[in-house]
């Protein structure tokens, strides 16, 4: 019956209630792990059964650990004990918790621990760090910006802001392309530091604190100027046609759609990034030539340049989403040296 139930009425869940904390184990630090959730004084597991990257950004906003860079699921950090807290878990991306994400009832599953939950964060930022995110927005890419430094976090008064801006904090986020630039306060005055004024980028720039800036903490603005963006989606990666989840043609989705990466410059400090963002270990080749076949347009990436310490492909250094020179027989691939089961 059970098993009946969940076939024809998958989604069929109740919200659960009240924030519940969280925590990431056993993975290398305490910002990428096994997910674990604590509710009737008992850490429990999460079911990979619908589990995505927007789940994975509201766990690392809730844990003060960045953006969320991947969800992975079949207990690629081991497997956890019982209880299985929750299954079917499935966030907009606005929730503060991860314990006001839609699921089915706490305890209610059809999971074994071979199917637990782990998530890979860009991780809290370090006191020297220079770090933005996007806080109060609709959805885990859009927001008012704020920005670390020296050890607090500030915000970006909206004087010279516009969408070239926004395009350069979309792209350090790890978020598609850039919707909107909204002056302000539109997503609520922030506190503190007002870090950056007179913002001027000219849009290729990896990181707003390469933009020209004022210097930090140098302003004539209040909170009610704060700066926000939205931009579209987050960037999602996979790899397709290889033998595991950690191997084969790598693409990504922009704009709703998916796409591939060419070859041209492509080396295995490239796949060592997309390893690392997937949660599958280091980077053991990174073939040309359409190894694991053709993908479909759009190619959305040419000319790729990673350092290879990026915690996301969105962090390297990119050609403009679709500008390239390349046919499909070029796709780009990546053999990393993990091998877990697909989602
Ligand atoms: C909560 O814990 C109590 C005591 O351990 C147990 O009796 C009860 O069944 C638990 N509730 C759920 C939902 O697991
Ligand atoms: C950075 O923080 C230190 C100590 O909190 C402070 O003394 C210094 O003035 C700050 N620098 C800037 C640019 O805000
Ligand atoms: C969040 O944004 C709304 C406007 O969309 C604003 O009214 C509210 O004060 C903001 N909250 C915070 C905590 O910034
Ligand atoms: C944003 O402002 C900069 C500096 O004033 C300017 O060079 C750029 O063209 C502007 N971008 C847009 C989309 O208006
Ligand atoms: C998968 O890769 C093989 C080569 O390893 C290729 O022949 C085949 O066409 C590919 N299939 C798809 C769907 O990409």
């Amino acid at each position: 019956l059970r098993f009946l139930i969940n076939f024809f009425f998958p989604l069929l869940s109740l919200p659960v209630s009240g924030p519940a904390q969280v925590r990431l184990v056993n993975g290398p630090d305490s910002c990428t792990g096994r997910l674990e959730v604590f509710y009737n004084s008992t850490w429990g597991t999460v079911c990979d059964d619908h589990w995505n990257l927007v789940g994975a950004h509201v766990v690392c906003r809730q844990l003060g650990c960045g953006m969320g860079l991947s969800a992975i699921g079949g207990a690629r950090y081991g497997r956890g004990k019982d209880p299985i807290w929750l299954d079917n878990v499935q966030c907009t991306g606005m929730e503060a918790a991860l314990s006001e994400c839609r699921a089915r009832p706490w305890g209610t599953h059809n999971c074994g621990h071979g199917e637990d939950v782990s998530v890979v964060c860009s991780g809290a930022p370090t006191p020297g760090e220079i770090q933005v995110r996007l806080v109060n927005g609709s959805s885990s890419c859009s927001g008012r910006v704020e920005i670390f430094h020296n050890g607090s976090w500030g915000t970006v008064c909206d004087d010279g802001w516009n969408m070239t801006a926004a395009e350069v904090v979309c792209r350090e986020v790890g978020c598609g392309s850039a919707l909107s630039a909204p002056a302000g306060a539109t997503f609520g005055q922030g506190a503190g530091q007002i870090w950056l004024d007179d913002v001027t980028c000219a849009g290729t720039e990896a990181a707003l604190s390469l933009c020209q800036v004022s210097s930090w903490g140098s302003h004539n603005c209040g909170h009610r100027e704060d700066a926000g963006v939205e931009c579209s989606e987050p960037t999602q990666v996979r790899l397709v046609n290889g033998s595991s989840r950690c191997s084969g043609r790598i693409e990504v989705h922009h704009n709703q759609r998916w796409g591939t990466v060419c070859d041209d410059g492509w080396d295995l400090a490239d796949a060592e990034v997309v390893c690392r963002q997937l949660g599958c270990g280091t980077a053991v080749s990174a073939p040309g030539k359409a190894m694991f076949g053709q993908g479909h347009d759009p190619v959305w990436l040419d000319e790729v340049n990673c350092m290879g310490t990026e915690g996301a492909i969105t962090e390297c250094n990119l050609k403009r989403w679709g500008d390239h020179n390349c046919k499909h027989d070029e796709d780009a691939s990546v053999v990393c040296s993990e091998i877990t089961p697909f989602l």
